[in-house]
């Protein structure tokens, strides 16, 4: 018999998920267009402004400068390139994304993007990536140290991606906001507020950590061996949580994935399953706008759940993944939002995922535009998360 480390029952804390297509009006939604007119955006200002706050336009100087290329990646797999991404001028704000483009390929490749945690170089044993660069390193979060190369090599699987005919691309979260709470003077904020005074509103740092994905999105428009219109946004954990909230906010990314994203992520709030809105508000206050703090322990008042994040990701392709010990991030409670947003991808003609028995471990299920599963063991992400998420991808972006 499969022992689940979490808690299967879908009930363990009775809830009432409000509905995604009951407008506050109390109006039903009933066709695409009043869901993309109406619904969606009056959602959208719920999600700004209750929870990631409002994030801002462009970057006032966005440019590009490709510092390092080399078409013998891998054993010539793949071309390598390091990009420096500039937001101001004076180049005192910026990420430098890591790229590989597959060589094997006939015309433009989709691509999947998405932060690191802890550096480029950490995502490889690519001895040509660089490291961080010192200015950098020293706004990075208190105790950063700069570890060795490929200390988180087994989250990116470049050369099974590669291997699959996408292109890829990272940056360290690090570069656009450092992850600790310093009152926004260390990250984009700084250079996107000026000395705006702060509201309950205004934009965090997981706000900020999606805006750089959009910037990236951004560049790889700019690249002709890259199909922009098949990116992938991708993230794990509080990075989970931004790939999220980067689909919502820019619907250019073509498909979305959530790995193990966990609370104010995939999973519904209102589970107070694992990691609650208090204890994650607590912990980590600098990742949401501080409206979202007012539902602290008050989850059933909230006018929304996650599952109407995954809504904003509708119609295009979604998948939501877990670990099986990981109940912090509450896995039935992530599943739960898949089914909660079903009704939104109805109503675009896709079928969705709506069986209320949560899958067996090692089951990916995928319905229509929604994916799912649940890896066995921890934390993380892993060879079989990526294997699912190219099969996923093959059925959208191919
Ligand atoms: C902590 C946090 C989670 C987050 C995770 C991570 O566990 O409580 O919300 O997802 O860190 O980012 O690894």
């Amino acid at each position: 018999m499969m022992v689940l480390s979490y808690s299967a029952n879908a009930q363990d804390n009775p809830y009432e998920l409000p509905d995604p297509l009951k407008m506050e009006d109390g109006r039903t939604v009933r066709t695409k267009r009043q869901w993309i007119k109406e619904r969606r955006p009056e959602l959208m200002e719920m999600l700004r402004s209750q929870m990631f706050g409002r994030e801002p336009g462009q970057a006032p100087d966005l440019h590009f400068a490709v510092l390092e290329e080399s078409p013998e990646a891998f054993g010539g797999l793949a071309t390598r390139k390091q990009v420096k991404i500039s937001f101001d001028k004076e180049e005192k704000y910026y990420l430098t994304l890591l790229m590989y483009i597959p060589n094997d390929r006939k015309g433009p490749v989709p691509a999947f993007l998405g932060a690191n945690f802890k550096g480029n170089h950490a995502t490889t044993t690519d001895p040509y990536v660089m490291l961080p660069p010192p200015d950098k390193v020293a706004t990075f979060a208190p105790g950063y140290q700069i570890e060795e190369r490929n200390t988180n090599g087994h989250r990116w699987e470049y050369e099974y991606i590669l291997k699959h005919g996408y292109a890829v691309a990272t940056f360290c979260y690090n570069d656009v906001d450092p992850d600790f709470h310093d009152g926004f003077h260390n990250g984009v904020h700084k250079l996107m507020d000026g000395d705006k005074p702060r509201n309950g509103e205004s934009w965090a740092t997981i706000s900020a950590w999606a805006w750089g994905l959009s910037r990236c999105l951004d560049f790889l428009e700019t690249q002709k061996e890259i199909d922009a219109k098949k990116v992938a946004v991708i993230g794990h954990s509080r990075l989970g949580k931004t790939s999220l909230w980067a689909g919502a906010t820019d619907q250019r990314f073509a498909l979305v994935i959530s790995n193990d994203s966990g609370c104010s992520g995939a999973a519904i709030a209102r589970r107070k399953h694992g990691e609650t809105l208090e204890v994650i508000n607590r912990n980590f206050p600098h990742w949401f706008c501080d409206n979202y703090k007012a539902y602290n322990g008050r989850e059933e008042k909230m006018p929304w759940d996650q599952h109407e994040l995954i809504a904003m990701i509708a119609p295009r392709p979604v998948y939501v993944a877990s670990a099986s010990e990981d109940d912090w991030a509450d896995p039935v409670g992530e599943y739960f939002s898949l089914v909660g947003a079903a009704s939104v991808y109805n109503l675009f003609g896709y079928e969705g995922i709506t069986d209320r028995n949560v899958p067996e471990i090692e089951h990916p299920v995928v319905v229509g535009r929604m994916g799912h599963h649940i890896r066995r063991g921890e934390h993380n992400v892993r060879l079989y998360d990526w294997q699912q998420y190219i099969s996923f991808a093959d059925r959208f972006l191919k």
